[in-house]
C-alpha cells in the first residue's frame, strides 16, 4: 500500500476512536470554533501545535511557518492575526519557537538553498540585533540555542509592534497576552521564556501608535 494511504486509514480509526470517547465529539464542532489559543509555530514536523500541548480540535488557531517568524508584510501570519484576535477573540497568542530550528541554523550560515534565502534573511536582522551576545557564546550548539530564544522573543515584541495587537490590547484591556516558547524535539518539554507582553510598557517609543479614534 502507498503511504498516504495509511494516512486515509488512520483518520477513520481516529474518528472511531473519537466518537467512542464522546459521540457527539463532532457535532459539538460542526458549527463552531471558540479556541482560546493563536499559536504562531514552526512549520517543522516535529513541532505539530495540538500534540505537544495536549489540546483537541478547536482548542488553539494555527500559524506555522518556517522558524515561527512574525514579518510584517506576510498576508498570511497578519490575515490569521486579526481573525484570532478580532472575530475569534483569542486571549493568548503563543510564539513557539523549538531548539534544532533548521531555519534559525541555516540564519548563522552562509549557505544558499534557494528562494527560502529571503524568508530567513529576517531571522538574520535577529542575529544582527543581538550580534554581541551570541558571539560571546564560544560553544556552537550553545549560541544556536540562544540564537532560537532570542528569536522567539522579537517575534512576540514584533506581534506588539503590530497595530492589530496595540488596538485589541487597547480595545480589549490588555487582551491577548502574548508569549514566548520554545520546545526542545530532543524531551518533549516546552519552555516558557517569560517575555509575556499585554501592553506597550516595555516598548520602544517609536513603536507605538496613537490610539485610534472611534467614531
Ligand atoms: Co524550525
Amino acid at each position: 500500500m502507498e503511504k498516504y494511504n495509511q494516512l486515509l486509514l488512520q483518520n477513520r480509526a481516529w474518528v472511531e476512536q473519537m466518537l467512542r470517547e464522546d459521540k457527539d465529539f463532532f457535532n459539538k464542532l460542526a458549527n463552531t470554533q471558540k479556541p482560546e489559543f493563536l499559536w504562531i509555530g514552526c512549520a517543522d514536523s516535529r513541532v505539530p501545535a495540538n500534540q505537544i500541548t495536549g489540546t483537541q480540535p478547536g482548542e488553539v488557531f494555527v500559524h506555522r511557518n518556517i522558524a515561527n517568524m512574525v514579518v510584517h508584510t506576510d498576508m498570511n501570519m497578519l490575515s490569521v492575526l486579526d481573525y484570532a484576535v478580532n472575530v475569534l477573540e483569542v486571549n493568548h497568542v503563543i510564539v513557539c519557537g523549538h531548539y534544532g530550528c533548521g531555519g534559525v541554523r541555516a540564519a548563522m550560515g552562509h549557505k544558499q538553498i534557494g528562494l527560502i534565502d529571503n524568508w530567513i534573511r529576517h531571522i538574520k536582522d535577529v542575529y544582527r540585533l543581538h550580534q554581541d551576545e551570541l558571539e560571546a557564546i564560544t560553544d556552537d550548539k550553545q549560541r544556536e540555542n540562544r540564537f532560537i530564544e532570542l528569536n522567539v522573543m522579537e517575534q512576540v515584541y514584533d506581534l506588539g509592534k503590530t497595530s492589530i495587537i496595540q488596538n485589541a490590547w487597547q480595545r480589549r484591556g490588555g487582551y491577548p497576552y502574548i508569549h514566548g516558547w520554545v520546545y526542545d524535539v530532543a524531551n518533549g518539554i516546552i519552555k516558557d521564556l517569560k517575555v509575556s507582553m499585554h501592553d506597550d510598557s516595555e516598548m520602544p517609543d517609536v513603536y507605538k501608535f496613537e490610539k485610534m479614534r472611534r467614531v
